[in-house]
């Protein structure tokens, strides 16, 4: 809508002026290496040579730095600010993998809305999320922030996320730009090593990492950042085929692609540029249209398109997608935010969602012996552990002034809320890292007196996130020897973890009578957690990852492919490894309830279907009904996962295609239906540019309430 303004525009600008909108700069604090000072920043604004900013907010910093660039320089273009708001900007929500583990993308549209007017009322005007990327990789940090394993999970929660964020319309004052980030293939990393090397088939590109990108697409996303990592040898960053070749061809995406954080200069230490001017002419003709702190494009740019080394259409073309945006934000009509109208603190209505947000991702992985939940007219709790007492909850990416402002609710708080008539006793036993064992017979002695206790352990917010990978992912320091310690008093006790990945906990699972996964729940991390332990909230949660048994396993995930030898236990010559049991301590999907359920065998509309009718918009309906067996009100999900049994490239043993979460008062059923069509059923394939492919066979359907269910029917495709 905005072309015939900004090709007016664009007539009047230089080939300066239009390499400095390609600029962003990162304003007082650095999320990476290097960055310049302030008055550098204001000059480059002055001088019409800055596009954009991150990392600033506040209406009074943003309006004074946005009053340079609109009344100092030549064009007065308005600066785009962006910051990384990826789970709240004051209102912390849980981090975007216990999001998923709630399989109800409403939550991130929640958060999305609360994060989005909280920022906006700052004078940010794009976040940098969600981020999409799809991880086998639970050694990588960075699996915090993003949705699992599982790409249809993943790209439910990617297009809540976008739809939250930008709303109707992005000039709206409580709506903010998203990008779908990191593109591509970043979760990928071999080893989970931060930043590594991926090396990745077309097939697997587009059936594992591609589909939450265009789930966001879809779903309208303004932005788009590419990824640290190389994509079979070519940095992401100069990858063409990725950048252009998909995602602004095939898809269509006319909006604008940012660099990560000097990932344009970073080609050179990658290898594939000898210096700057390289790393610009690559990144640019690859589809790169923002360069995020590194200034190669600025200083080279115009040497570049002299030499005729890039065009000054491929320039003209990155300034429009830039200056489409900033219109479309209203920018040029309302350059600044009303300072009036900054929202100082989490309002009551965004606390109350974050604590709902943070329950309903809490997943129940064992509940023996009826430990949980807790009834509220226990007399004696002991509450032990380096996270009983710590507001150290809100997980990877808060802003230091959130974390500083309004830390999380400890669980030591919220019990003692809980249970106002209770005795409540706090040991910490261990610290969250390190070989301390000093406090574990404090820890002891609370847990010998008090009718119950929760033993709260887990990750720190700094061993996950960007930059944060783990090689073993174990509780950290002595944390486990305090599990074990109190397990031997015999008394009744439950284990709370709060982490940002999965963690290996088979050492002490065996001894925990109850093991509830809280991950890095937010702002209302203690509230959310006394719900679920007292029984105000069921715990309804399924695991959008799998729990390895060792990091030995990993890679481990639900949607693996099948060998040729399938694992049998009889049978020497298959693929296992000798000292572990096949499978995951946990499977993707698990997760358990107060209550009961009964899940029934799936039913088909029809159990044949013309491959040429699903081409033409035909589905097929598959249904199941769900009954509450228990004596209590509970939550379950109906997971539908398919599997193509011979087809022309080997296909995961299961694929999530379908899922949803009811709520169920005790002896009620629901009948829960889904939909397949062709995207469901078929795949894309290895041709050097990827073929959608729907064939002829049988597929099977599994439905039930995790990944290892075995309530079975099949489909034929004729
Ligand atoms: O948005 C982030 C990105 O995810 C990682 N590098 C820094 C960027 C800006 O802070």
């Amino acid at each position: 809508p905005y072309d015939g303004t900004v090709r007016a525009l664009l007539a009047r600008m230089t080939l300066e002026e239009k390499l400095g909108q390609l600029q962003q700069l990162p304003w007082e604090y650095n999320t990476g290496p290097g960055g310049p000072g302030t008055k550098e920043v204001e000059q480059a604004a002055r001088q019409g040579r800055l596009g954009s900013v991150l990392n600033i907010f506040g209406a009074r910093a943003s309006n004074a730095l946005q009053k340079i660039a609109v009344e100092e320089s030549r064009l007065g273009i308005p600066l785009l600010f962006g910051l990384d708001v990826i789970h709240g900007f004051w209102t912390t929500f849980p981090i975007p993998l216990a999001q998923a583990a709630s399989f109800d993308p409403q939550v991130a549209v929640r958060d999305a809305e609360v994060s989005a007017k909280e920022a906006r009322s700052h004078g940010v005007h794009w976040t940098f999320a969600p981020m999409m990327d799809v991880t086998h990789e639970p050694r990588w940090g960075r699996i915090a922030e993003g949705n699992g394993e599982d790409p249809y999970l993943t790209a439910a929660f990617a297009a809540a996320k976008v739809r939250g964020y930008q709303g109707s319309g992005l000039s709206a004052t409580d709506r903010i730009a998203a990008c779908a980030k990191h593109f591509v293939a970043y979760g990928g990393a071999e080893g989970g090593r931060d930043y590594n090397t991926v090396d990745v088939s077309e097939a697997r590109l587009r059936n594992l990492y591609l589909p939450p990108f265009k789930a966001a697409l879809d779903a309208g996303v303004a932005t788009v950042m590419a990824s640290f990592n190389t994509v079979g040898g070519v940095p992401a960053h100069a990858n063409t085929h990725t950048l252009t070749d998909i995602l602004k061809r095939e898809w269509s995406f006319d909006g604008m692609v940012v660099s990560d954080w000097n990932g344009v200069e970073e080609l050179i230490p990658h290898g594939v540029a000898e210096d700057g001017a390289q790393a610009a002419r690559r990144a640019l003709h690859a589809g790169v249209d923002m360069e995020m702190t590194s200034t190669t494009m600025v200083t080279y740019g115009k040497r570049l398109v002299r030499e005729g080394k890039i065009s000054e259409q491929r320039v003209d073309d990155a300034v429009s997608r830039i200056l489409r945006l900033k219109f479309a934000l209203g920018l040029f009509a309302h350059p600044y935010v009303d300072e009036g109208g900054e929202i100082g603190a989490p309002t009551p209505d965004a606390r109350a969602a974050a604590r709902t947000a943070a329950a309903r991702s809490m997943v129940l992985l064992k509940n023996d012996k009826g430990v949980l939940p807790v009834g509220r007219s226990v007399g004696s709790i002991a509450v032990v552990g380096p996270f009983g007492d710590s507001g150290d909850l809100l997980g990877t990416w808060v802003m230091p002034p959130a974390a500083q402002k309004f830390p999380a609710v400890t669980v030591l708080d919220a019990v003692r809320k809980a249970v106002p008539g209770g005795a409540v006793r706090y040991e910490r036993g261990v610290a969250a890292q390190g070989d301390d064992t000093g406090g574990i017979p404090a820890a002891v002695a609370a847990a010998r007196s008090a009718e119950v206790t929760f033993v709260v352990v887990g990750e720190p917010a700094a061993l996950s996130g960007e930059a944060a990978a783990r090689s073993d992912i174990g509780l950290p320091g002595a944390q486990e020897k305090l599990i074990e310690a109190i397990a031997r008093t015999g008394k009744p006790f439950a284990v709370v973890l709060v982490n940002g990945r999965p963690l290996t906990i088979g050492g002490w699972l065996g001894s925990a009578p109850a093991v509830l996964e809280a991950w890095h729940p937010g702002i209302e991390a203690g509230n959310a957690i006394a719900d679920v332990l007292f029984g105000r909230v069921d715990p309804g949660g399924k695991l959008p990852v799998s729990f390895p048994r060792t990091a030995g396993q990993i890679p481990i995930h639900y949607n693996h492919e099948n060998t040729g030898r399938p694992y049998d236990p009889d049978d020497k010559f298959t693929s296992k490894y000798l000292d572990l049991p096949d499978g995951p301590q946990f499977p993707f999907g698990h997760g358990l309830s107060y209550t009961t359920f009964h899940m029934g065998a799936p039913s088909l509309s029809t159990d044949r279907i013309a491959v040429s009718a699903l081409r033409e918009g035909d589905t097929v309906e598959v249904s199941v009904t769900v009954v509450n067996t228990g004596s209590r009100q509970g939550d379950e999900v109906v997971q539908l996962y398919v599997h193509d049994r011979a087809a022309a490239i080997a296909q995961p043993v299961r694929r999530l295609r379908g899922f949803r979460r009811v709520t169920l008062a005790p002896g009620s059923s629901r009948t829960v239906r889904f939909r397949l069509g062709a995207e469901d059923l078929g795949f894309w394939t290895h041709a050097p540019q990827g073929e959608f492919l729907l064939e002829p066979g049988a597929i099977d359907l599994y439905v039930g309430n995790n990944s290892a269910t075995e309530g079975t029917c099949t489909l034929s495709l004729t």
